[in-house]
């Protein structure tokens, strides 16, 4: 990237703001400019993330909500319109990875896993696609961009639950694309590699902490920061570009 992007004007909605991507890239687009929204459940953080972004002259709402409850999405779709206006940029982020053997019965970790990387992410779609579509029927860009993983495209065992739930992602991506496109709404996902985030922090499968704990230690991995200057770029792009799947990897990660 040889020049700063601008995205002023633009409000950005990001959702899983209190960690990892989801801080990095709210952090990221607030320096270009935009007016951000951030969601997720850890107010505190969110609260401390929008003050340093104050602090440097932005714009920062805190939605502090559960985006499995999509009565409270819906309410934080009318707070983002009424307070920054209509949405143009939704980055729909949140997410949890919790691998397991299928034959352990981990019924709890499939529900959670389903509930948020699956039936929240389309909740929340449905929450700010009018906004989205209202805001490039201004003639201004307009972005959804989730994130994936590239466990939705390569075969990692043992994962067979998350994996589905990020290939969901990247074909509810591109059919959604389908009917966006022509209304002017860029629509693209994101599938990494390995990123030093928090997500690991939640796995409860040894064999699975052992692996992620050694792929760190054997390559570098993205930095959160990586993934926000992508999305940045794809978002500043001019709005007939629409970077529909994006995987970034490692250097070193082969698969
Ligand atoms: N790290 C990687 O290696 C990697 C690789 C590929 C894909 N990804 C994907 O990247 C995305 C971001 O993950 P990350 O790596 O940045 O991990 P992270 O630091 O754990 O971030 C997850 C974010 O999701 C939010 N979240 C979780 N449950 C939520 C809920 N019910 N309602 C609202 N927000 C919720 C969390 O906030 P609260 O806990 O405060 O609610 C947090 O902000 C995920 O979709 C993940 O699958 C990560």
């Amino acid at each position: 990237m040889t020049s700063t992007p601008t995205l002023t004007g633009r409000v950005a909605v990001i959702v899983g703001a209190s960690s990892g991507i989801g801080e990095a890239t709210a952090r990221r687009l607030a320096a270009a400019g935009a007016s951000v929204a951030l969601i997720a459940r850890r107010a505190d953080r969110l609260e401390a993330i929008a003050a340093d972004i104050r602090r440097a002259g932005g714009t920062a709402l805190v939605i502090a909500a559960d985006v499995t409850d999509s009565s409270a999405v819906r309410e934080a779709a009318a707070a983002v319109k009424n307070k920054l206006g209509s949405a143009g940029i939704l980055f729909n982020n949140a997410g949890i990875m919790l691998p397991a053997p299928i034959g352990e019965h981990r019924d709890d970790q499939w529900k959670t896993q389903i509930d948020l990387n699956v039936s929240a992410l389309v909740t929340t779609v449905g929450a700010f696609v009018d906004q989205l579509v209202e805001t490039a029927a201004t003639g201004a860009p307009a972005d959804l961009i989730s994130t994936g993983s590239v466990a939705g495209e390569a075969l990692f065992t043992n994962f067979a639950v998350y994996s589905g739930t990020k290939a969901f992602v990247k074909h509810f991506t591109t059919t959604l694309r389908a009917e966006l496109g022509p209304k002017g709404v860029r629509v693209g996902s994101i599938a990494p590699g390995l990123v030093q985030t928090e997500l690991a922090n939640h796995v409860t499968d040894k064999n699975v902490t052992d692996w992620l704990a050694e792929a760190q230690e054997t390559m570098t991995a993205l930095t959160a920061a990586d993934i926000a200057e992508v999305v940045t770029f794809a978002v500043s792009l001019p709005s007939h570009v629409n970077l529909q799947h994006i995987t970034i990897m490692p250097t070193r990660q082969v698969v």
